[in-house]
């Protein structure tokens, strides 16, 4: 429980605000209005505000029922126009020679609305598409009208996939496709020989830099995908002795989703950097370097290095990518590339918000003293009881370890039958109660045993509600992603709980 929750301080917006660190995770688009309701603001200060009750209203006018996805398309139009920026401001600020050619990753959300969304705010900035299967590369060459855009193909891809990829160029397309592994390089060339038409290509680099995170398997040498230094030299002499060298257009590498750290992102970059340069030298005048995914979204609001955080901004990521690939370039005297990334999340995470609602709390400790306590009571109920009596007295943590033993023996007899269930309810309701005390008592304190805030959290009450975390909350359950979670109106009276 949070300090703002304390009896002694006055409530306010800006209390409700701190508690649930709503300004630190909305990034300006999510906020808490004087009447105490969560409120979107898809164009951050610069557009109007919707209430969030005001929506589930007129959603439940219309007879919707619960769990709601709500989705400000707005938002999306908003993150892409903030990417673009803060590449193209990098780009200004370093003297950069080429230029941003991002791609929206479609497996990070297929919805047709969100893909036309993103590409009509992407218009402008030639803004592109990354597929990673078939279905998704007829999706991306049937809603990708504008000519020079990109569309990356990444992942396994079959004959099928390559003849379609193919096919895309020949209607004049700019679809790269990605060689993943070596054998795939060769699929193509045959493939491009049969039809006739030259191949644009891009080659997956296996980076030795490697992250933290949840996925950082996708980086480093045990990688899946991307080849290897010998296997890119293999690579570059096949293309030389086909004649196709000038068709290897983009160097591309991964090092992992919701990357937390912006330490991986500088070095990764730098060895790419590297790669490209000397690949250019090479005589492969490779046009455009395409630095993946990875750009992470601060679930929590903590701005720190841990996995549902990021310890970087937008514009400080942009910064490091822009800087690091002209600072080698210059370095190693090839042309400045134009740059790809392949962002994800970072453009739709803020977007959709999912509406449950609850019904019912569990809570610890029950209100009033529905128990009643006797001379009789069993031995281990009787120390309990002398446990909580003595509090004030004795150590707070060893009272703490004797109620937990007392509690771990009364299991012990109730499972061999030696203890019925009034005594169990007791011994239970004595254990909360004395965890209660001894948690508050270490409230304010500079510091607090690790036992104690996990005591602290177990403590609190369990919300129920109506919606389903296996298809709601995928990435919760299968990764532990965590998301913010808070309720959305009454945030103007002070939590009882
Ligand atoms: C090749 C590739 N590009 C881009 C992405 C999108 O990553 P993110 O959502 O972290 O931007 C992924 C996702 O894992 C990926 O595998």
């Amino acid at each position: 429980m949070n300090h703002a929750t304390d009896a002694g301080s006055p409530w306010s917006i800006d209390a409700a605000r701190t508690l649930y660190n709503i300004h630190r995770w909305g990034a300006k688009y999510y906020d808490i209005n004087d009447a105490g309701h969560v409120v979107a603001r898809p164009l951050q200060d610069a557009g109007a505000t919707v209430d969030i009750t005001d929506v589930i209203e007129e959603a439940k006018g219309r007879g919707l029922k619960f769990p709601l996805l709500i989705r400000f398309q707005d938002i999306l139009r908003h993150r892409v126009e903030a990417l673009n920026l803060a590449f193209r401001g990098a780009i200004t600020e370093y003297n950069y020679k080429g230029k941003y050619r991002g791609v929206f990753p479609v497996k990070v959300n297929q919805l047709r609305e969100v893909v036309e969304e993103i590409l009509d705010a992407g218009k402008p900035y030639d803004f592109g598409l990354e597929v990673g299967s078939k279905p998704e590369l007829f999706a991306g060459l049937a809603m990708q009208n504008h000519l020079g855009c990109l569309i990356i193909c990444n992942g396994y891809k079959d004959a099928e996939f390559i003849k379609m990829a193919m096919l895309g160029i020949k209607l004049g397309k700019k679809v790269i496709i990605v060689v993943e592994k070596l054998e795939e390089l060769r699929q193509i060339i045959a493939i491009s020989k049969q039809l006739g038409v030259e191949p644009l290509l891009g080659i997956r680099a296996r980076l030795l830099s490697k992250g933290a995170g949840r996925w950082a398997e996708s980086g480093g040498e045990n990688a899946k995908f991307g080849l290897s230094t010998a296997d890119l030299l293999a690579a570059a002499e096949l293309l030389k002795a086909e004649n196709l060298g000038h068709c290897l257009k983009l160097l591309h590498f991964h090092i992992g989703s919701q990357v937390p750290d912006i330490l991986t992102v500088k070095k990764a970059v730098q060895e790419a950097a590297r790669l490209y340069a000397k690949l250019y030298k090479m005589s492969f005048k490779i046009e455009f370097l395409d630095v993946g995914g990875g750009l992470g979204v601060d679930y929590d609001g903590s701005r720190s290095a841990f996995d549902s955080s990021t310890n970087y901004s937008l514009q400080e990521y942009t910064n490091d990518i822009v800087y690091y690939v002209a600072d080698v370039c210059n370095a190693e005297n090839v042309p400045h590339p134009d740059l790809v990334s392949e962002s994800g999340r970072a453009l739709v995470a803020h977007h959709s918000v999912l509406i449950v609602e609850v019904f019912g709390s569990i809570e610890k400790i029950r209100p009033g003293e529905f128990l009643k306590y006797g001379d009789n009571e069993h031995p281990l109920v009787r120390e309990l009881l002398d446990v909580k009596k003595n509090l004030g007295k004795l150590n707070k943590l060893e009272a703490y370890h004797d109620a937990l033993e007392r509690r771990d023996d009364a299991q012990h007899m109730f499972t061999l039958g030696m203890m019925d269930l009034p005594e169990k309810a007791k011994i239970e309701d004595l254990y909360w109660q004395i965890s209660r005390e001894v948690v508050e008592n270490y409230k304010g304190q500079p510091y607090a045993p690790e036992e104690i805030r996990k005591l602290e959290d177990s403590l609190g009450d369990q919300y129920l509600c109506n919606f389903s975390v296996f298809q709601s909350l995928l990435d919760h359950w299968a990764l532990d992603q965590l998301f913010p979670i808070m309720p959305i109106a009454r945030l103007n009276e002070r939590p009882t709980h």
